[in-house]
């Protein structure tokens, strides 16, 4: 049996069900349910903010919003993972950050309604599956679910795009990390069977057939713990537009890394002072796997994308310099596994996880090894899991509602 990451084990509370009976519990009324997928970034890290290409998945673990309108303009919420309550008022001006989840929802539900027009106040009832802190995205499945929400409950189109972008804005001005956009595009656009190759210039996204009969995607989980926002993040960020101004001073048409080419890079490398030139030269090389990854993939190609796979890591390992021994060790593990194509590190770094795609008959053993492997060395057995690509955010409709609690109406009305 391939072991579940996070394994809570009982009825979840993102089952829609038991949601929607926690949310009557807490708020005596009966809710609308909401849900955003977390992610996995199969290979384009850090290329984001530089305006480059991406190519994650949306995963099967989401945040569930269970959610009613309320007649003022508050917002009472409830995290059931966190077993914990907070007020917004949203008539109010927002005061200083908390450092909590709440933040998170707070910032988009007035983001919302800055961009889009006045949000109702809304309870609101918030679980999920996707593990924090993991590098899985489980800040933009809590933003992407309750703009999903809010929206809805507002009667606003679902522009998908837009929400994500309404996201991004509330992690810079609200929790403080100055993210670039693929989390929460991919949990908004997302699509069941396929990786997202997306242009973080232009927003356009290609879907990209991944093949399950073939190939496993397994996330394994280092159990180091990472802060985006604890400033290592914002510093990568703002040393790669550094050197995207100095190399936009000596080449026209440059306005960001993802306009320079790696031999262009290489020809002006004495314009970038250490580590300058090391972050810009992962994220050139970084954007030019992604293309070729992307097109790997559409051929069928698995071996070539697991090699472009393992260069990333390295890239990220060396250059960029956002890895920790234990991500080393459980792509090194990968690499010796039977049937790994590929394997690196995925999302911000520091922590987290590492993502392998595996022979599809191979899973089971190929997995056994990288966790005994990485047990040996670090004397616990890492969590590890399958998981395969989903679709992105929406409404969960067609969750049954026992008879004494009609959708709309009060208990006992
Ligand atoms: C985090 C950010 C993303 C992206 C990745 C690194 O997940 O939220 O925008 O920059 O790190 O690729």
């Amino acid at each position: 049996m391939i072991r579940a990451l996070d394994d809570r084990g009982g009825t979840a509370v993102t089952d829609p069900a038991h949601a929607a009976r926690a949310f009557r519990e807490t708020y005596g009324r009966e809710p609308r349910l909401f849900r955003a997928p977390g992610r996995v970034n199969l290979v384009g890290e850090h290329t984001d903010y530089n305006e480059g290409f991406v190519l994650p998945m949306a995963l099967e673990r989401n945040t569930v919003v269970a959610a009613a309108a309320r007649p003022d303009h508050r917002l009472r919420a409830c995290s059931a993972d966190h077993g914990q309550e907070g007020e917004v008022d949203l008539d109010a001006p927002p005061g200083a950050r908390r450092g909590s989840w709440l933040d998170y929802v707070e910032g988009t539900a007035r983001v919302l309604e800055e961009r889009f027009g006045r949000v109702p106040g809304a309870d609101l009832l918030i679980a999920g599956d996707v593990p924090e802190g993991a590098g899985l995205s489980s800040s933009a499945a809590l933003e992407m679910s309750v703009a999903t929400a809010l929206a809805s409950l507002a009667g606003f189109s679902l522009d998908r795009r837009a929400l994500a972008l309404a996201g991004q804005a509330a992690e810079h001005r609200f929790v403080g990390t100055r993210c670039g956009i693929m989390d929460q595009l991919v949990s908004m656009l997302g699509q069941a069977g396929h990786a997202l190759l997306i242009d973080c210039r232009s927003l356009d996204t290609r879907p990209i057939p991944l093949y399950p009969e073939r190939a496993a995607v397994l996330l394994f989980d280092s159990g180091v713990r990472h802060r985006h926002s604890s400033g290592e993040y914002n510093v990568r960020r703002a040393q790669c537009e550094e050197a995207g101004a100095r190399l936009a001073a000596l080449l026209p048409g440059v306005r960001a890394l993802r306009d320079v080419a790696p031999d262009a890079l290489e020809r002006h490398a004495s314009a970038l002072p250490e580590p300058l030139l090391r972050r810009a030269r992962h994220v050139v090389t970084e954007i030019e796997r992604t293309t070729l990854a992307a097109s790997a993939l559409s051929k069928g190609d698995l071996a070539g994308f697991g090699r472009l796979m393992f260069a990333s890591h390295r890239s990220l390992r060396d250059d960029f310099e956002v890895s920790v021994p234990e991500l080393d060790a459980l792509v090194q593990a990968a690499a010796g596994a039977p049937g790994v194509f590929g394997a690196r590190m995925t999302g911000g770094g520091f922590g987290g996880c590492t993502v392998a795609l595996v022979e599809s008959g191979q899973a089971e053993a190929a997995g056994a090894a990288i966790a005994k492997a990485f047990a040996t060395r670090f004397g616990r057995v890492p969590a590890w899991f399958a998981t395969r690509a989903a679709d992105g955010a929406g409404e969960i409709t067609g969750w049954p509602v026992p008879d004494e609690h009609q959708r709309g109406l009060p208990p006992g009305s």
